[in-house]
């Protein structure tokens, strides 16, 4: 996607062909900063601290920490090591186990020696089918968009609620949940994203609106709890999120306020769409409550990150001082509540029938 008329990914093999490049996520909106990562431990720290993060993201940049670890030691232990150390970064998004359930498949049976190499071509191949993935996503679920533009009839927009950031940002490329908003969009389809601001990391506020933005689509910032009211009052016509792990049976992890969301649309007749990779999906797992939350730091609730007038980026406190803060980073929305999964092979019901009929074929190497 572009920023500023320059096309990027948000990762990529530097010009040594060895390092691996990220968009810095943490310095956004406020600066587009790359970072070099030349080891698995930086790498380990970029998933950790969300320099990268979104599901799919996460895990190809898993992939190229595996590659990092490779050129340094490639026996064995080292391999399991490093396997072990980047798994354990984001317990959350599935994404990160499956791309290194990918490379370590691929070049255990190698000679040490010749392991490193393989291991780049895999993350390369990863990176170039979640692009392709997004974009069967982004053209399935375009056509939902589609729909229910022509419903409303000309000269009306789509209304499209989104929760969290799952879009390019979140992925190599093109994202999954705002792939079928850019579909329409490019399409012609007069599109605008209520975009969630995601406390407390903000993700909606500072990425989906930057990314938006930056693509030109029309877009609004509500604060967490507003989507119920605005969807009583007819202003939604889909909510559309991504997930981080979607079970065998359909429920479906995403960005903590998922789950809400889809109660509200329930309530309110609204279809929920959850936009998904095969990469997402968890076939070993059927309950949705069997999926690990990943909790993260109180200082991301007690605080906030933002720009003052003068230009400088700085994290202020905004609770009580000594108040205690519980981060539970994701929820879980249960397969009742979501009207159909969008995935590169099409749109299914959230259900192990509708998923086994997309994927009668699913990869044996999937966990
Ligand atoms: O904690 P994050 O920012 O990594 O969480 C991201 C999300 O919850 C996304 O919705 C999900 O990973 C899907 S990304 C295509």
């Amino acid at each position: 996607m572009n920023i500023g008329g320059r096309a990027y990914r948000t990762i990529w093999v530097g010009d040594d062909t060895q390092s691996v490049e990220i968009i810095d996520q943490t310095r956004l909106p406020h600066e587009v900063a790359v970072a070099r990562l030349t080891s698995l431990e930086d790498t380990a720290r970029a998933i950790l601290t969300m320099q990268v993060r979104g599901a799919p993201l996460i895990g190809a940049a898993a992939a190229y920490g595996l590659c990092l670890a490779l050129r340094r030691d490639a026996s064995d232990a080292a391999l399991d090591a490093a396997i072990t150390l980047l798994a354990r970064q984001r317990p959350t998004a599935v994404n990160l186990r499956w791309a290194l359930s990918q490379v370590a498949d691929a070049v255990r049976p190698l000679a040490p020696q010749a392991r490193a190499a393989a291991a780049y071509r895999i993350a390369a191949e990863i990176c170039d089918a979640d692009v392709a993935a997004n974009r069967a996503i982004g053209e399935h679920g375009g056509r939902l968009i589609r729909d229910i533009a022509a419903r409303k009839g000309a000269g009306a927009r789509v209304n499209v609620l989104t929760h969290c950031n799952a879009g390019w940002l979140a992925t190599v490329d093109r994202g999954t949940a705002l792939a079928p908003v850019y579909e329409a969009h490019d399409g012609g389809i007069a599109v605008h994203v209520w975009v969630d601001e995601t406390r407390p990391r903000n993700q909606g506020a500072a990425l989906t609106a930057f990314e938006l933005g930056a693509h030109g689509v029309p877009h609004t910032i509500i604060v967490d709890n507003a989507g119920g009211h605005l969807m009583q009052q007819g202003l939604v016509d889909l909510c559309v999120v991504g997930a981080d792990r979607v079970t065998g049976s359909g429920d479906v992890a995403n960005k903590i306020g998922t789950y809400l969301k889809a109660l509200a649309a329930a309530d309110n007749s609204i279809p929920f769409y959850v936009a998904c990779p095969h990469s997402t999906i968890d076939w070993a797992l059927s309950a949705g409550s069997a999926i690990p939350i990943e909790e993260r730091g109180a200082e991301e609730i007690l605080t906030i990150r933002g720009r003052t007038g003068e230009g400088a980026v700085v994290s202020i406190a905004i609770a009580a001082p000594g108040s205690p803060a519980r981060n539970d980073a994701f929820d879980v929305t249960p397969a009742r509540l979501v009207t159909a999964l969008i995935t590169e092979r099409g749109v299914c019901a959230a259900s192990r029938d509708g998923l086994t009929a997309l994927y009668p074929d699913r990869p044996q190497s999937d966990p």
